[in-house]
């Protein structure tokens, strides 16, 4: 460092911490200090892995697994993966399939992100088959991450995205029965929906994600959970790992669920106990906790996996070393 670099870092450091009323001199051994700790990279995972929430990961899995194998990077993987899950219209909590909001239509919420750490999101888009797709194009066509209702819908139509009219009747019959009896109050206490987050790592070790969901059943209108907020549905750092997040939206995006996951592992911490530790913030922060369902799935640069969620209950599909495998994870709340 140059002498006056040096000047200028001391006088700023030394002005920070005078007014933090502490002692310069002991703030600057710190600093020191912090700057021997150096972190050791992982060696990157190259041998194609895709992590996915849920028994559709399954399938999701597959699909990601099938673009690898044609050439397709992490960010192809991503997409096609949460594409798969997207497409099945019996999947009542995912896609155009899913359980509408208390006024009876499906609005879909999607997210992505790449290994440059580039993303995009839509929200609240309705008539769309595949809004993770359309989240891609935010990111690769406009200066913008997130496009929501309207103008999401009518930039996918830009784009070239279909309109689609489906309305399944399995949703529409479960809303029907739900209208007899319902509260205007979020329901929190049942685990209706399934959200797909889908971490996939391409032969070269670089990491993406993508996240889809319709989101609560019978949410009020209008309501976006955690699945499109990057930090909160997803968080992607190709130098460290990625994370997604299921389950109950608000509390995950009250603690910037996915984000947290990454930066403990940045910090040291294992995928395991990233995603251990970011359910025990769910844990203090929520007195309700026992009431709802969160899980985390996360991946390291080597390659290792984490999974844990509130409750009992959450699974996860994971392909890897040539097997594409279903797993029930582990819980805060142990089974009974
Ligand atoms: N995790 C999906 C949602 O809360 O909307």
């Amino acid at each position: 460092m140059t002498d006056r670099r040096k000047f200028l870092k001391t006088a700023a450091l030394g002005g920070a911490a005078l007014s933090l009323g502490i002692n310069a001199t002991a703030a600057d051994a710190d600093d020191e200090k912090n700057k021997k700790k150096k972190r050791i990279p992982l060696e990157p995972f190259k041998g194609g892995l895709v992590l996915s929430t849920w028994d559709a990961g399954i399938s999701a899995n597959q699909a990601a697994w099938n673009t690898l194998t044609a050439g397709g990077k992490a960010l192809d993987m991503a997409e096609k993966g949460v594409n798969d899950t997207e497409a099945d219209f019996r999947n009542l909590s995912v896609g155009l399939g899913g359980l509408p909001d208390r006024e009876g239509h499906t609005t879909l919420d999607a997210c992505i992100m790449d290994s440059n750490g580039m993303a995009g999101s839509v929200m609240f888009l309705e008539h769309i088959k595949h809004p993770a797709s359309v989240a891609r194009r935010v990111m690769e066509k406009t200066p913008h991450v997130q496009l929501v209702g309207e103008g999401a819908y009518r930039f996918a139509i830009s784009e070239g995205f279909p309109h689609d009219d489906f309305v399944s009747e399995e949703a529409q019959n479960a809303w029907k029965k739900w209208l007899k009896e319902s509260k205007y109050q979020p329901i929190i206490n049942i685990e209706n929906h399934d959200t797909i987050g889908l971490l996939a790592m391409d032969n070269n070790g670089d990491i993406a994600g993508a996240c889809t969901t319709s989101g609560l059943a019978y949410k009020i209108r209008g309501r976006v959970g955690d699945s499109p907020i990057i930090g909160a549905g997803l968080y992607v750092d190709n130098e460290i790992g990625a994370a997604t997040s299921t389950g109950l939206g608000e509390a995950v995006v009250r603690t910037c669920g996915s984000f947290l996951v990454v930066e403990l592992m940045r910090q040291g911490a294992t995928p395991q106990q990233a995603c251990e530790e970011a359910v025990i913030r769910i844990q203090k922060r929520h007195r309700n906790f026992q009431d709802f369902q969160v899980g985390f799935l996360a991946v390291n640069k080597a390659g290792e996996i984490g999974a844990y969620a509130v409750q009992p209950g959450f699974t996860y599909a994971l392909y890897k070393n040539g097997e594409n495998k279903l797993f029930k994870s582990g819980s805060l709340i142990p089974s009974k």
